[in-house]
């Protein structure tokens, strides 16, 4: 504990001295990590590294923003990555779509029911399992012996921890006869309580690190260099998946999990086959009853369609697939003090009411700040400075308080006055009809906004500019040097002349400043879909992002497009039926997954001409790569082709036979103009055939469809 600043409490610490702390912790612990791990030779007391590992999680829990994807406290006391290869996957590991309420559950099957259109008396089943929260792992099985083991990593490409999984038993190093040639066996590595426990009190025993939970606890024994440490800490593994095959296992889930059963590995139970959303939910609630007494920890159940043909046409979206989700069990839980609430203004200008809490471990995690969302939220709960929460974490969202404890309410606590005007720039905070957010009014010229929409701008996800933190934003921001996003890209030209005067008032060095130049360049060039994100509008988060990107394909059509449906828009504000408001907003509502609250997001920004200003700015300064589909969407026959969809389809759901379009290439319309060039007619057909006939665009069958597709 070499620095004197780690007496300070972290709650009087500013950003700039937390920022400047964290730098250094990171630096230190990494050195002590490879010590430790990959020269087993540590330098400090496994005591002292575990205070320097203490001091930095309070330090992000209190300053979030410093978290990073490469923080210590992100890589789970485990050994750096770069000690593993790296494994690109056959086939991607991907997530699953989350279910909190019973509704949730009745959606999920509602949603695949319409998408393969389903006949009201055809049963659709699903394999129910128990959803263990512990590391997700891929096997490579090449003529029933075991050649590769290979973590998630970020879905596309793993690390190769191939020796470490030889040391689990759970894992066969052959399959049982038969098998395929080839399979890849996926499944979760985890820990059962008791395991954890044990290890637990081994470790303290040793003066050893002390596991938060049973999932770091299996992430940190995975992940370790020298396989013998892995070989003495109690992993389990149970497969629930597959990826690359050489034959199918089965035909349907359930078919193939015993599969897996036979070639030796253990499955997630007590599963079971379920059909409807009713016999779900009982599911759902017999293991949650179950769930205290179960030997490991679980945070939901997973359904999947049994049928693996049905898996087939129902596809992925985004990262994850339309054929299951996680039916997540309540949060976690503690309750501690609020010390007081303050209010941070988003870069949408939304005033958000943060409770600052007595800092508290809640499911292994230290918090000291949570979300009291809004208003609304904080009258309807009653919570008062001084109060004993409830505070609640529930997977990787911010933690929220839940309620208070009223024996515990201190006799002077006092309800809340929400401010009404901005904290960072005292412009009116109003509240419009029908909104639950508090907002500000100064647009711009609040600085809160501003900076917070430059953050985002260069954040890792979107324009990501190495060495553009948070800090040096604000300061840019202060001297008027960079107002807008384009200012970035003209900083340099606008400062060439004058890098000393630049120097001396920023007090970064010149090879900082030389370095920083040169990261703007490096993101001069950009893809479309983080373009779109960069902007920051409202609702539109990476995977909307991509959707856009896809369906539009140039910037400047995109925006020309999103000018179109705003004008469109504009005098037609109550319009609920997309097709009535215009062509240019009915194309964006036709995109799945957009629907009238996001299109009136894209289209209120682009009709303040302050946003079209930037957007114009920025286009000048940088090239945004044209979004290239993949393979199959450019040399299939129906690529670059404009459909329609139109009357009741009998063979394919109308969003399922759209999806299949859209892979292949082909734009899918919700009109017919001049500009189709196909009209894909099932039963009842009305007008839409109608128009095609008198326009001579050409007019095919569903079965005629599925022959053109075919090839
Ligand atoms: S199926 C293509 N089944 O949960 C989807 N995942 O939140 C493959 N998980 O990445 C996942 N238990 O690490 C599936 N019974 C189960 C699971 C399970 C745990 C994990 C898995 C996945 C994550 C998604």
């Amino acid at each position: 504990m070499s620095s004197p600043h780690r007496l300070i409490a972290v709650d009087a610490l500013t950003l700039e001295d937390a920022a400047n702390e964290h730098a250094a912790l990171a630096v230190e612990i990494g050195h002590h990590r490879e010590r430790y791990y990959n020269k087993a030779d540590p330098e400090i007391s496994d005591a002292d590294y575990d205070k320097l590992e203490q001091r930095l999680a309070a330090i992000e829990a209190h300053f979030p923003e410093l978290v990073t994807a490469d923080s210590p406290t992100q890589t789970v006391g485990a050994a750096p990555s770069s000690g593993f290869g790296k494994v690109k996957h056959a086939v991607p590991m991907l997530s699953l779509s989350n279910a909190f309420e019973d509704v949730d559950v009745s959606d999920f099957v509602g949603r695949i029911r319409r998408f393969l259109n389903l006949s009201d008396d055809t049963p659709v089943s699903f394999v129910a399992e128990p959803k263990i929260d512990g590391l997700s792992l891929s096997l490579r099985y090449e003529k029933g012996r075991l050649v590769q083991a290979a973590t998630r990593g970020d879905g596309a490409e793993g690390e190769d921890v191939t020796a470490n999984v030889r040391t689990i038993r759970d894992i066969p190093h052959e399959l049982a006869a038969p098998f395929p040639d080839l399979v890849e066996v996926r499944g979760e590595v985890y820990m059962t309580r008791a395991d954890f426990l044990d290890l637990n009190r081994a470790q303290a025993e040793k003066n050893d690190k002390i596991f938060a939970n049973p999932r770091n606890a299996a992430a940190g024994s995975l992940r370790q260099l020298d396989s013998s440490i892995t070989a003495s800490r109690p992993l389990r593994f149970f497969a629930y998946a597959w990826g690359a095959l050489s034959e199918p296992l089965g035909a349907t889930q359930w078919e193939s999990r015993q599969r897996l059963a036979d070639f030796g590995f253990t499955l997630s139970s007590p599963s079971e086959l379920c059909t409807g959303a009713e016999a779900l939910l009982a599911y759902y609630r017999m293991i949650g009853q179950q769930r205290p007494t179960l030997p490991f920890d679980i945070d939901g159940v997973v359904y999947k369609v049994d049928s693996l043909a049905l898996q087939e046409r129902l596809g992925f979206i985004s990262r994850s697939p339309r054929w299951a989700t996680a039916h997540k069990y309540p949060a976690e839980q503690a309750t501690t003090r609020l010390k007081a609430i303050s209010i941070q203004v988003g870069r949408t200008g939304a005033l958000t009411p943060v409770a600052e809490l007595e800092p508290v471990n809640v499911g292994g995690v230290v918090v000291s700040r949570a979300t009291l969302h809004n208003k609304d939220e904080i009258e309807r709960k009653d919570i008062r400075v001084g109060d004993l929460v409830i505070v609640q974490r529930a997977g990787d969202v911010i933690p929220q308080i839940v309620g208070f404890v009223p024996e515990q309410r201190p006799a002077d606590a006092v309800p809340f006055a929400f401010p009404d005007c901005c904290p960072e720039c005292g412009s009116m905070a109003v509240r419009e009809e029908g909104e639950v957010v508090t907002r500000c009014t100064g647009g711009l010229i609040c600085p809160a906004q501003a900076v917070e929409r430059l953050r985002h701008f260069v954040s890792r996800n979107a324009f990501d500019i190495e060495g553009l933190g948070i800090e040096r934003i604000q300061l840019f921001f202060e001297q008027g040097r960079i107002k807008q996003p384009a200012d970035i890209f003209t900083l340099e030209a606008r400062e060439e002349q004058r890098l000393d005067r630049l120097i001396s008032m920023t007090g970064f060095g010149k090879k900082s400043v030389e370095k920083l130049f040169a990261a703007i360049e490096a993101r001069r060039t950009i893809a479309l879909d983080r373009f779109i994100f960069a902007l920051g509008i409202r609702q539109i988060g990476e995977a909307t992002a991509k959707l856009l990107a896809k369906a539009y394909r140039t910037a400047e059509n995109w925006r020309d497009r999103m000018v179109a449906a705003a004008a469109e828009r504009a005098d037609k504000r109550d319009e609920k039926k997309p097709e009535l408001v215009g062509e240019a907003y009915a194309e964006l509502c036709a995109i799945e997954q957009i629907g009238i609250s996001v299109a009136d997001d894209l289209t209120d920004f682009f009709r303040e001409q302050h946003n079209l200003d930037a957007v114009a700015a920025l286009l000048a300064q940088v090239t945004v790569e044209e979004y290239v589909p993949p393979a199959a969407a450019t040399t299939s026959p129906v690529a670059g082709k404009t459909v329609v969809f139109t009357g009741t389809l009998t063979t394919m759901g109308r969003s399922e036979a759209k999806a299949k379009a859209e892979a292949l290439g082909a734009k899918v319309a919700g009109s017919v103009s001049a500009k189709t060039d196909y009209v894909i007619v099932g039963a009842d057909a009305g007008s839409k055939a109608a128009k095609a006939q008198e326009l001579g665009v050409t007019i095919l069958s569903e079965e005629e469809w599925a022959a053109l597709i075919a090839g």
